[in-house]
């Protein structure tokens, strides 16, 4: 039988899990459905409900059900937990497994698909908000020399550095900085802020690109955003977005529901939006 998955938010017209979920179906040779969900705002308990009683298996849960499917869940990995946002639910009887696959997903982008080891390289991570907070321990488990948290509201990037100091397993100096007070160059230039949803700069001086440094922006299907401009024009010739993130958590939650993880190359390549 047909086993069903979907994935929920509202708006979801946008979402791509459909089309990743289905060409990883394909070449795994799963037999599963994948559909997109409306989920109405407030109703999002019973719409999860009625999914699970007509058999559905797991979900994707994108904006604005990350909080409501944290609530929902019985078991919440790590991941979610350090997250405190939910993107991946597995349904077993009464239980509601929850898992946050974002900051896996990066990880596995920048180190296997773009070829650009962490560890005992210096990061620097931009914004403070739920995309940074999902990715400190994925990033902290590479080992980096340093992790620099830096945000326009400083007292939120601090907040976020004690919480990845506490829960990292390893010794990694992990630092809250506002834009101002950044020092030195790092290898590795992350931009988890919001700021490329809005076609904004972050208010990140020029001079913090090392050579050889990656630029990466978590958004993806922007183009050039101002953030990887701006690292194109100080130097930096290896520039990335976010689509290859989005393959590879969408291929960790396969892999957790399915038992097989698919490769994630061809959907990559479908999805790339050239950055110019
Ligand atoms: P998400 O869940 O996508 O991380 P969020 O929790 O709303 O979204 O967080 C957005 C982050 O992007 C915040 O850290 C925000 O900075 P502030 O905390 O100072 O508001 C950051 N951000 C948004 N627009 C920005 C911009 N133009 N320049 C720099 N940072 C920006």
């Amino acid at each position: 039988m047909t086993d069903r998955y979907a994935v929920i938010g509202n708006p979801i017209v946008q979402s791509k899990s459909p089309l990743i979920h289905s060409a990883f179906a394909q070449v795994t040779g799963q037999d599963i459905d994948y559909c997109k969900l409306l989920g109405p705002l407030g109703e999002f308990a019973a719409t999860v409900d009625a999914f699970r009683s007509s058999g559905g298996r797991g979900m994707n849960v994108t904006a604005p059900f990350k909080l409501d499917a944290f609530a929902y869940a019985t078991d919440l990995a790590t991941s979610a937990q350090m997250a405190g946002a939910v993107n991946a639910m597995k349904f077993e009887g009464d239980k509601v497994y929850a898992e946050n696959f974002d900051g896996v997903g990066l990880v596995r982008d920048v180190v296997h698909n773009l070829g650009c080891p962490l560890q005992g390289r210096r990061v620097l991570i931009l914004g403070a908000g739920g995309a940074t907070r999902g990715a400190l321990l994925p990033l902290l488990a590479e080992q980096p020399a340093e992790l620099v948290i830096v945000n326009r509201t400083v007292t939120k990037a601090q907040e976020l550095a004690v919480l990845a100091q506490h829960h990292q397993t390893g010794q990694v100096p992990v630092t809250g900085l506002a834009y101002e007070a950044v020092q030195g160059v790092f290898d590795v230039v992350l931009n988890a802020s919001s700021s490329s949803l809005t076609h904004e700069l972050p208010p990140l001086p020029a001079s913090v690109f090392a050579p050889g440094c990656l630029a990466y922006d978590l958004t993806y299907g922007k183009g050039l955003t101002p953030f990887l401009k701006l690292a194109q024009q100080a130097g930096v010739t290896q520039v990335a977005d976010g689509v290859g993130m989005l393959a590879e958590q969408a291929a960790e939650a396969f892999a957790w529901w399915r038992g097989v993880r698919p490769d994630t190359s061809s959907v990559i390549a479908q999805l790339t939006v050239p950055l110019v």
